[in-house]
């Protein structure tokens, strides 16, 4: 039997919920996954749409919020939702993924939503990761070399700095944002070097792949043995639209 899957509590979230107040309408998750439509699920709105372009994701969402519109779309069709709007628009860590789906989009997407909006945005996203050295540092650089030299695209995260002008210039007046420090461990490091390591078969040359899967364990031990530490931030934008 599938379990759907459970909310878990969110800072991010909480966050978005204390500066909309009680009042929800028609309610978009721009970028949906089951993260975001488990917490949207929970809201008092009056309609749920939710996107996404990965077929994968089809199975599961509709489990955990059965009165969802779930529309598997691409957001560069200009016929994707035509004429529809929300009050409420979630862009759910969308931006950093957008470079896998439809390179350089990121650069026009918010211009792309906004005639979708008609009340509030709240944009999630990560800063770009600290380039400092650090074990964890090498940990994030290590899984984007094995994305690469598999012949896959990666995320490409984004400063909110950035993404705020961004918004400006689409027309979402910005009125709030607040950064979240993480806290790292065992949790991230191993989802990382593990999106690595499903990259190695894909390697042309074997034992490039075979000596880099010995870098991934040696630096999986080296970078789980502080612990949890803080490093690198998410961050959330509430804006209206003009
Ligand atoms: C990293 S996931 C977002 C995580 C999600 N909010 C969650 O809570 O799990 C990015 C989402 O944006 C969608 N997406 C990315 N680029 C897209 C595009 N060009 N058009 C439509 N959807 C896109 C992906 O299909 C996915 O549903």
């Amino acid at each position: 039997m599938i379990v759907p899957y459970q909310y878990r509590a969110d800072a991010l979230f909480e966050w978005i919920e204390r500066v909309n107040g009680p009042i929800w309408g028609d309610a978009l998750d721009a970028g949906t996954g089951a993260h975001s439509l488990s917490w949207m699920a929970t809201l008092p709105t009056r309609s749920l749409t939710a996107v996404t372009v990965e077929d994968w994701r089809l199975g599961e969402l509709p489990t955990i919020a059965p009165s969802a519109r779930i529309v598997r779309g691409e957001w560069t069709d200009p016929a994707l939702l035509h004429g529809e709007a929300w009050d409420q628009v979630l862009i759910d860590y969308v931006i950093g993924a957008i470079d896998g789906h439809a390179p350089y989009f990121q650069y026009d997407y918010l211009e792309r939503l906004r005639p979708h909006c008609r009340g509030a945005v709240y944009l999630v996203g990560l800063e770009p990761p600290p380039r400092d050295g650090s074990l964890l540092d090498q940990v994030c650089r290590t899984r984007d070399a094995c994305i690469l030299l598999a012949g896959h695209r990666m995320y490409r995260e984004y400063p909110s700095a950035l993404v705020q002008r961004w918004m400006e210039r689409a027309g979402m007046r910005v009125r709030d944002m607040k950064v979240f420090p993480n806290r790292v461990g065992a949790r991230f490091v191993n989802g990382q070097l593990d999106v690595a390591k499903r990259k190695l078969p894909l390697f042309a040359d074997r034992g490039l792949a075979e000596a880099m899967g010995r870098q991934i364990e040696q630096l999986r031990a080296a970078a789980l043995a502080p612990g949890e530490v803080t490093w690198g931030a998410d961050y959330v934008i509430a804006a209206d639209v003009r």
